[in-house]
């Protein structure tokens, strides 16, 4: 069952009713200034961080979900009936036509009643700190309507953790001004008031609300606000309590007429050197915003705004475009895949329907697999973001897990001790040179966990990146997993030195000898990788190469288990992932990741290892992550085995690493597992069963419920998730075979039965290729505008130049 539809010329995703199994979200903005959106106009907005400069305010896991938005009332004054255009939070009043329309980086949300049509467009401008909702409200009756038009937003005092938790302190703190018709939010931040929020509207007020109960009366919810029943904002200036923002407007249209009102709001920060006269005033930078809230009311900009956004994401899908015998391929590959990578690029894992924004910033492993799904777009910030992550690395080669996108310092609550993270940086560093050339990043000075005069060129962290495994391999020679590897919920280390008594510090887990067969596999992967890059950077790999060997026969010799690959060794020494085991006997990760660090491809260990997954883990909606599911706790396995089977960790389709299956069958010639594997997850392949799926039909979503629970193929944690990065990868660089090589761009397509070719363009270093496979094979030569080349590397040409290019295969 479908709640809505693909408009692939318009590069939206159109829901044609406002129930979908749960809110459907969207994103705003693109740099600094975000927003969270449903399809019935939900979320909030941000600044930067959405735990420490949240705009307005969103109360997760409330009942209904997802109330809490940029609501818009609209009244009809002659009936007094009202009506929210967007369903919420008034689902009680019928609507006709409703329509959600999410594009990239904008949603529009349309709908009619009693023939009135409203429709708003929500969009954050490139390049501003603010969000424009552009209303317009059409009288579709043939008589002339008296309405009346009330915005609403409920302001975050800022620390969104706090906001939710420290009410003896918020509720007296909240502070407004209300000037020329502009609401300014300016509660103090704690130690001093350097930012602030306003709201504005482009018609001339009938009055505004600034108080929450004025606004909706004592005991009265969103779905029936005082000021709205009676047609009469109360003009309340909030002393404390609950600071909203409401402004009230009176259109009289004439039949057929449209009128556009549009609602600004934004961030903004007072100039650090303000001097406030008499100190600790009121003063607000209002002279500074005065003229940017003026522009962006005026309909003209709204126009050339949203023009501009809508060019901006042409200008980026365009690196990538494929037009292939599977229209959901297409689809995901050039649009909604891309456009997924740049959100996860801009969020991590901050903020989503189920990551809260003040739980999880910005992950050290976490961001540089996503930098592998974004990088071709805008490698510049890619750039950027590679030099944040390694400035958070400790000199011993260690990661903190997170650091804070505001502060870009490491999150000590978290700390470190996952022993996989500092690889994944050498990975993060290939994919980037690999599509941008760029060694000079190479030498560019980074410190150590931020601390100045601790600079060192990044090639620097990279090697310690690969030091801090082989200074810490366990007993059978394997790395030692730590608190846990890429899996968060294989905590192996849960004994300390005196049985039964479970670890409770990072630093007793770091004494563990738990290991992990997966970093095993990881290692000889970024291994291999540096030994790329060291050749890039003038010297030959050669130890890296060595490194690799060695630590692909530790993996072959202890990490084997007859028909796949081991996962781990437990605190005792247990093997964990074996056929020894009476339940986790098969884990999905080693089989992936030791496959593409290339072990066990000369010998059939890996077709064999792959074999096994397609025997015992693949499922109709996914590969599952371990067979048979934990039935209950363990505490030498720790999280994993606190999960119901088929959920999570504990035997879920955890959907990031099907991607790596995919390229492993790819790597090994299996063209039909690996499309196949892709089709089982691609959200558009799914969208006819929504009803089961449930999340977005647009994204990948973290986790699908594995074939040990209830409810198989029921989808969770959309949208932040490294399964975008993965799959994107997996689909156009390994199945399609575009892949870009520090020498070049490769061809190396691995098709399912059936495909005769297919075509892609593809911008990669200031050229254009304009690619078409021919044929069914693998690629044998290329004919490069007409002249024949051997093999299937495109030698790197003029930037600027458009290269025709064909593959025969
Ligand atoms: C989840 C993991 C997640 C981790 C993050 C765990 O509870 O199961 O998937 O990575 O929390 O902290
Ligand atoms: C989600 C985390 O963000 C990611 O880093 C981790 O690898 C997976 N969970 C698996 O536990």
């Amino acid at each position: 069952m479908r709640y809505g539809h693909f408009d692939d010329d318009q590069r939206e995703y159109v829901i044609d009713r406002p129930d979908t199994p749960l809110p459907w979200i969207n994103y705003l903005g693109t740099d600094a200034y975000f927003g969270i959106i449903s399809n019935t106009a939900g979320g909030y907005s941000f600044y930067r961080d959405a735990k420490l400069r949240r705009l307005t305010r969103y109360r997760y896991n409330n009942a209904p979900l997802d109330v809490g938005g940029r609501y818009v009332y609209v009244r009809d004054d002659e009936t007094g009936d009202y009506w929210s255009p967007s369903w919420q939070p008034t689902p009680e009043r019928e609507l006709t036509g409703y329509e959600c329309r999410h594009g990239l980086s904008y949603t529009k949300i349309a709908s009619s009643r009693g023939g009135i049509r409203a429709e708003t467009l929500y969009f954050a401008p490139l390049g501003e700190t603010l969000e424009v909702w552009r209303v317009r409200v059409t009288n579709d009756r043939d008589t002339a309507a008296a309405l009346s038009l009330f915005s609403s937003v409920e302001f975050c005092l800022w620390d969104a953790q706090d906001d939710a938790t420290n009410f003896q302190r918020n509720y007296s703190i909240g502070q407004v001004e209300v000037a020329d018709g502009v609401i300014y939010h300016k509660t103090e931040y704690r130690e001093r008031r350097d930012h602030f929020a306003y709201f504005a509207c482009s018609e001339e007020l009938a009055g505004f609300d600034t108080s929450r109960d004025a606004f909706l009366g004592a005991y009265r919810g969103y779905d029936r606000p005082a000021a709205v029943e009676n047609g009469v904002a109360g003009d309340s200036i909030a002393h404390g309590w609950q600071p909203i923002g409401s402004h009230h407007v009176r259109l009289a249209l004439a039949p057929g007429e449209t009128r556009e009102v549009n609602f600004v709001l934004g961030y903004a920060e007072n100039p650090k050197d303000a001097k406030f006269d008499p100190p600790g005033s009121q003063t607000l930078n209002k002279t500074g915003v005065r003229p940017v809230i003026e522009r962006w009311l005026r309909p003209e900009t709204v126009e050339q705004g949203f023009a501009g956004l809508r060019a901006y994401w042409d200008d980026l899908l365009e690196k990538i475009q494929v037009r292939t015998p599977d229209g959901d391929t297409d689809r995901m590959v050039n649009v909604w895949n891309a456009y997924q990578c740049l959100v996860t690029f801009n969020m991590s894992r901050s903020a989503s329907l189920y990551e809260s924004g003040i739980g999880r910033g910005m992950g050290f492993r976490d961001s540089n697999q996503d930098l592998l799904g974004f990088v071709h777009m805008v490698p510049e910030r890619a750039r950027q973001r590679i030099l944040d992550i390694a400035a958070t690395q400790k000199e011993t080669g260690g990661a903190y897990h997170q650091y804070q996108p505001l502060t870009k310092r490491g999150n000590n609550d978290i700390g470190e001790g996952f022993n996989d993270d500092p690889l994944w940086l050498v990975l993060g560093v290939g994919a980037y040179l690999k599509e941008t050339g760029d060694t000079a990043i190479l030498d560019q000075p980074v410190p150590f966990d931020n601390a100045p005069g601790s600079e060192v060129p990044l090639v620097e962290h990279l090697r310690r990146s690969l030091r801090y495994t082989l200074d810490r391999l366990g007993p059978h020679g394997l790395p030692l997993i730590g608190r846990a590897d890429w899996n968060d919920c294989l905590n192996l280390n849960c004994f300390s030195d005196t049985p039964g008594e479970p670890f409770q510090t990072t630093e007793n887990a770091h004494g563990g000898v738990a290991e992990s067969v997966f970093i095993g596999g990881l290692f000889v992967l970024a291994a291999k990788e540096m030994a790329g890059i060291a050749a890039l950077h003038g010297g030959d790999g050669e130890k890296y190469r060595v490194a690799a060997e060695k630590m692909a026969g530790t993996v072959a010799e202890h990490g084997w288990d007859g028909a796949w690959f081991r996962r781990a060794y437990d605190f005792h020494g247990n093997v964990i992932g074996s056929g020894e085991n009476d339940e986790g006997q098969i884990f999905i990760e080693p089989q992936g990741i030791c496959v593409l660090g290339g072990v066990g491809l000369d010998d059939g260990l890996a077709v064999k290892a792959l074999d096994s997954v397609a025997e015992r883990l693949a499922t109709p909606h996914g590969i599952v992550l371990q067979q048979p599911a934990y039935s209950g706790y363990r505490i030498e396995l720790g999280e994993i085995s606190s999960y119901p089977p088929g959920y999570k960790e504990n035997a879920g389709i955890f959907c990031h690493t099907n991607p790596w299956i995919m390229i492993a069958e790819a790597m090994t010639g299996n063209g039909d597992r690996a499309f196949d594997y892709y089709r089982r997850l691609n959200p558009s392949a799914r969208e006819a069963i929504s009803e089961v799926h449930r999340c977005e039909p647009y994204v990948y979503a973290q986790m699908i419920a594995g074939k040990d629970a209830p409810t198989h193929g029921e989808a969770k944690n959309s949208w932040l998730s490294g399964t975008a990065a993965w799959n994107f990868v997996a689909i156009t660089q390994w199945i399609l075979g575009i892949r870009p090589e520090f020498t070049g761009l490769r061809v190396d397509p691995v098709l399912p039965e059936g495909w005769t070719g297919f075509e892609a363009t593809r911008r990669f270093r200031g050229t254009t290729y304009q690619i078409r496979v021919v044929g069914a094979g693998r690629v044998t030569h290329l004919e490069i505008d007409g002249a024949r080349v051997e093999g299937n590397v495109i030698p790197l040409a003029e930037p600027g130049a458009v290269v025709r290019v064909t593959a025969f295969a």
